[in-house]
């Protein structure tokens, strides 16, 4: 018996430091607004292909769906951020300085559900407007610029930034609509471009991507159009986000600083 417990002591012992070293050899993924919409089904899709996982939430505690999906998966630790509390990105930061992030997923943003989003230059809401320049602009330059020294020191060396067609001149609704977030996601695009010629010195590729059109609006009819309207070309998070992920493992040093489509990888003019 003592011999039994000898050998199965040993057995462990000689396997721990490959399954640590197996343990440690899974990728991670850093993602922002990861408790609802396309952010908490990237934390899905990223959990089920068994990466380390980082998601982060404003409110860590009301994140329940998040919360579910850390039950099951020890995989994936839950971090309180608010984008715009600059303090709070340098905390975190520090926390995982020691962290190589394989993959940093900036996808948190002031998405256009307020009434002027459809309205014209008349109704521009300036505090919204603000707001939104400040999340999803500056908040993922904030980001970018704190973690870049954890993706730098990662095997993938991928940054992958949730941008928006509504913000490309070429290719966003010619019509007038959603100053407030037109404008800040053409600002975003404006500062991965710029990015891109720091992350090329440092062997860090970054791109932003469109994820299409995503069913993530909780009530339809939000924007002022009434109840039965379904906006046309509308896809679920799941196929926006297997699209994504597609695209991020494709991502190659080529495309630092490129505008992707989810669907296919395809450059998106700025
Ligand atoms: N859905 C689409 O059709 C579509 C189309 C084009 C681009 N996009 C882009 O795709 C990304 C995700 O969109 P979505 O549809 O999933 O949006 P969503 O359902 O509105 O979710 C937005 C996420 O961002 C978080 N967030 C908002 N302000 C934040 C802040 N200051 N700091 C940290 N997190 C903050 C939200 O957290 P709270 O729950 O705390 O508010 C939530 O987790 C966004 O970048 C969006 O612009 C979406």
């Amino acid at each position: 018996m003592r011999l039994i417990a000898l050998v199965a002591a040993s057995l462990l012992a000689a396997i721990a430091p490959l399954t640590t070293a197996l343990a440690a050899a899974k990728p991670t993924v850093l993602i922002t607004g990861a408790n609802r919409g396309i952010g908490l089904e990237l934390v899905r899709q990223y959990s089920a292909r068994d990466w380390k996982i980082i998601a982060t939430a404003r409110d860590p505690a009301g994140a329940t769906e998040l919360q579910a999906l850390a039950k099951v998966d020890p995989d994936i630790t839950i971090e309180k951020l608010d984008v715009t509390d600059h303090a709070a990105v340098d905390a975190l930061a520090t926390k995982y300085k020691d962290q190589p992030i394989d993959v940093l997923l900036s996808n948190a943003a002031k998405t256009p559900r307020y009434m002027s989003a459809m309205k014209g230059a008349a109704t521009i809401d300036y505090e919204e407007a603000r707001n939104s320049f400040e999340i999803n602009a500056l908040g993922p330059a904030k980001l970018i610029a704190d973690f870049l020294p954890h993706v730098q020191k990662s095997d993938q060396k991928k940054i992958a930034v949730i941008s928006s067609k509504a913000g490309s001149f070429a290719e966003s609704p010619k019509m007038s609509m959603m100053y407030e977030y037109r404008t800040s996601k053409a600002a975003l695009n404006m500062i991965v471009y710029t990015l891109s010629y720091e992350t090329a010195k440092k062997g860090v590729t970054i791109a932003a991507i469109s994820p299409g059109s995503v069913d993530t609006k909780p009530v339809e009819g939000e924007l002022g159009f009434g109840t039965n309207f379904k906006q046309p070309g509308v896809i679920p998070p799941a196929e926006s986000v297997a699209g994504i992920i597609r695209v991020i493992d494709g991502l190659t040093p080529a495309q630092n600083g490129q505008f992707l489509d989810y669907k296919d990888g395809r450059v998106i003019p700025w």
